[in-house]
């Protein structure tokens, strides 16, 4: 078993689908496969008081795993789309009552079609929604709005069928489908394009009933608590502190952060962007999560670059040699993570507290930037010590992780293709 645990393939989970129960409700980039949480979560937190902490929660499928082992979770995102999806999975419905009510909203909409409904109020003005879905695609979305709006269902049965909204706006959009970032198809490809509003969101909702009916089996009568908050993980332990928890038993901070440098990487932001826009989240928030995220917002001075870590310094001067710029983006990475690390060591419980972060070394103007062993290097300051880093493939995430940094067509680096799981203890 030791020598299986640490190989590439047992932490793959190839043949493993990520989206059964709720974690497959709806597409979010660079999920973490639940299989990864599951396994660390069995191991680190046996005790079932323990706090499993996700601070860069995503689509929230760390707070699903510990609802399932049956320990209490706390999550926090600076996407205000993703609280709302880690929300919407974390929480037990009666999918009964969804699938009555989005047949309903359906019925209803196909009614108001028919009569030639159309809701101009209710759709988008704050990005060019002509560019991005066709005439009939954008009425049909309306419809649908209008009609989920005025559900009388209750909250947690109007987010869940607000989830299925947004993934059908993806669905139905002009975007290309392989991609997170926000390109639109070519000519060609956008004139075959023919969705069928309707069809899409009962197909949606009618899967994603069926998830969340498997999500309440598989917790049983189980009484987790997921919390789940907009929060910065660079104020992490303020946020943290206001929800006064008791944690005397110790925690779990089991997470996989972002990449940095979402401009080659992963674009949180532009991803949710849209359909965050059609669900009316706050507009603000929205536009700010890629500068939010850690390493967002670049650190001018070369000189100050020193984090104590001798691998990020010997990675730095490769990349200060072939271009300054870019190395400023990735020390402004890990002046951030360094941050966020101190945050989290002021809350969690000492001799009694584990870290887990799943990350991948990317590749900067093709120096490979040696993220899991900055990253234990940056946590001894703040007393983590090293247990053990399990490598992993990635079979296929869906992510631009192509790194093209200098933009030149059949000139881009390698793809991400492994990652790491790196475990600490505090
Ligand atoms: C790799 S994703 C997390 C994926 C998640 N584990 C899942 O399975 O869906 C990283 C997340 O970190 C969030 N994020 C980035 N910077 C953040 C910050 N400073 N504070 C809180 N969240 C942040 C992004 O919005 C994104 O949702």
């Amino acid at each position: 078993m030791s020598s299986q645990i640490s190989s590439k393939e047992y932490w793959t989970f190839r043949n493993q689908s990520n989206k059964k129960f709720t974690h497959g409700l709806h597409l979010y980039p660079a999920r973490m496969h639940p299989e990864i949480a599951r396994n660390i979560i069995f191991d680190y937190a046996d005790d079932k008081r323990k706090i499993i902490i996700d601070p860069f929660v995503g689509s929230g499928g760390v707070l699903i795993e510990a609802m399932f082992h049956g320990n209490n979770s706390v999550g926090f995102d600076i996407n205000p789309f993703a609280v709302l999806l880690t929300k919407v999975k974390t929480t037990i419905i009666n999918p009964k009552r969804a699938e009555e009510e989005y047949l309903k909203i359906l019925e209803k909409s196909k009614r108001d079609y028919r009569k030639g409904g159309f809701y101009p109020k209710l759709i988008p003005n704050n990005f060019d929604i002509k560019f991005w879905h066709k005439p009939n695609v954008i009425k049909k979305l309306s419809i649908i709005k209008h009609h989920l709006y005025n559900s009388d269902s209750n909250k947690k049965i109007v987010d869940f069928l607000k989830i299925c909204l947004s993934l059908t706006v993806r669905i139905s959009d002009n975007q290309r489908k392989s991609e997170y970032k926000n390109y639109r198809m070519d000519k060609d490809e956008l004139k075959n394009f023919k969705p069928n509003v309707f069809d899409i969101f009962q197909e949606i909702c009618q899967r994603n009933c069926q998830l969340a009916s498997d999500f309440k089996n598989m917790m049983g009568g189980r009484d987790t608590k997921a919390i789940v908050t907009y929060g910065n993980a660079l104020n992490f332990s303020e946020n943290f502190k206001k929800l006064e928890l008791d944690d005397s038993h110790g925690h779990l901070i089991m997470t996989s952060p972002p990449y940095g440098d979402h401009d080659t990487t992963v674009a949180y932001g532009q991803f949710s962007m849209h359909p965050g826009l059609w669900l009316d989240l706050q507009e603000f928030q929205l536009r700010e999560v890629d500068r939010k995220c850690l390493g967002g917002q670049r650190k001018n001075d070369l000189k100050d670059m020193d984090l104590q870590s001798p691998r990020l310094a010997l990675d730095l001067k490769e990349v200060i040699r072939r271009d300054p710029i870019r190395a400023q983006d990735v020390y402004s990475f890990f002046y951030d993570l360094d941050r966020s690390l101190e945050q989290f060591s002021k809350i969690l419980k000492h001799g009694k507290s584990h870290l887990c972060f799943v990350v991948g070394n990317r590749n900067v103007r093709r120096v490979s930037i040696h993220t899991d062993e900055i990253l234990i290097e940056l946590g001894k300051k703040y007393d983590f010590k090293h247990l053990t880093t399990y490598p992993r493939s990635i079979p296929n995430k869906l992510m631009s992780v192509r790194n093209a940094p200098e933009n030149i067509v059949n000139n881009s680096g390698k793809t991400m293709t492994e990652e790491s799981i790196v475990l600490m203890k505090y």
